[in-house]
């Protein structure tokens, strides 16, 4: 795509709320508070039920590093997360991704959503150790 249709499509999908929230502290801290719904399965350092998410943002679905219970579906996903694929995933996760095994209905709320990404987002910060702990 060139320079001029990637700055067409960038004005005809804008950014997601999730930039914005990332300015806003009181805004991180309610992303924070949302992923209390994630941690019965997962953390940001080591593997549970499900992936950890040390490094999660630019790496490609399915390789988080010591994690072998990923889904067919989530293993060969053509999906590297960013705040986008993140905002899709999260509002539905078996819509987008039909066949993974994530057992979460999704984050509803659009603004929940973005908060929480925008947190992750720091939480989850390349240079962070991924565990290789089972
Ligand atoms: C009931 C357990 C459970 C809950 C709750 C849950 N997840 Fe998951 N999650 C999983 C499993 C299992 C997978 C692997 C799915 C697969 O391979 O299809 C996964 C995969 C993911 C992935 C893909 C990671 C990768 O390495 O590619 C992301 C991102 C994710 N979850 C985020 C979240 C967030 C954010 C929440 C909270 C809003 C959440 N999950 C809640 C179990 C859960």
């Amino acid at each position: 795509m060139g320079p001029a249709s990637a700055l067409a499509a960038q004005a005809a999908r804008p950014a997601p709320a999730a930039t914005e929230a990332a300015a806003d502290p009181a805004a991180l801290r309610r992303g924070e508070q949302v992923y209390s719904r994630c941690v019965a399965c997962h953390a940001i350092e080591a593997n549970r039920t499900g992936p950890q998410h040390c490094g999660l943002f630019g790496r490609s679905a399915g390789t988080a590093p010591g994690y072998d219970a990923y889904s067919p579906a989530m293993r060969d996903a053509k999906i590297v997360w960013d705040d986008r694929s993140l905002d899709r995933f999260l509002q539905a996760p078996t819509e987008f991704l039909p066949g993974t095994t994530m057992g979460y209905a999704g984050v509803k709320d659009a603004r929940e959503r973005a908060e929480l990404i925008a947190w992750l987002r720091v939480a989850t910060r390349a240079g962070k150790a991924c565990s290789v702990a089972r």
